[in-house]
């Protein structure tokens, strides 16, 4: 007698083996997160203060490739890089296509607020809107 039985229970055993592939887990969505405003309070009188202070020896008149508060095309191709941007220029300082913004624009004493309140109130004059 022949036992024909076992083959079969085998293949049926491999069979169940190679049918168990799991789902993968989902994946965990890491939405983001878009700071929906400015990052302090906009205090426009105290931009002034520093402008007055720091920034208007350059940016009045456009002394070394500094955009003046005039010049609306440049400081809304300026405001289109986003505050976050713009103030990691200010703090570190930046050279551009048009000449260097010098770390702090040169306000050593100005908190991270203070170049902030800078920004918003050159962009103020120049009449342009922030984006955050
Ligand atoms: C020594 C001159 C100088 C001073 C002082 C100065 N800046 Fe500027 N700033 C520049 C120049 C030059 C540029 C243009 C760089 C470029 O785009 O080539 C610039 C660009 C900028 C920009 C645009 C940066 C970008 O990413 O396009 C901002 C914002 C700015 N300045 C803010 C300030 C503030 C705020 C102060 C004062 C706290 C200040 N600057 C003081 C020369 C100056």
């Amino acid at each position: 007698m022949k036992n024909m039985s076992s083959l079969g229970a085998c293949l049926g055993v491999l069979f169940m083996l190679g049918c168990g592939g799991g789902d993968k887990p989902a994946e965990t969505a890491t939405p983001a997160v878009a700071p929906a405003g400015p990052a302090y309070p906009v205090d426009l009188a105290n931009g002034k203060l520093v402008y007055d202070k720091a920034c208007y020896a350059c940016h009045t008149t456009g002394v070394s490739g500094a955009a003046p508060l005039t010049d609306k095309t440049r400081w809304q191709t300026q405001a289109d890089k986003g505050m976050p941007t713009l103030i990691k220029h200010v703090t570190e300082g930046f050279t551009g296509t048009f000449g260097t913004l010098p770390a702090k624009g040169m306000c050593m004493d100005c908190q991270e607020k203070d170049l902030y309140d800078a920004i918003h109130y050159m962009m103020n004059q120049a009449g342009v809107q922030p984006k955050y």
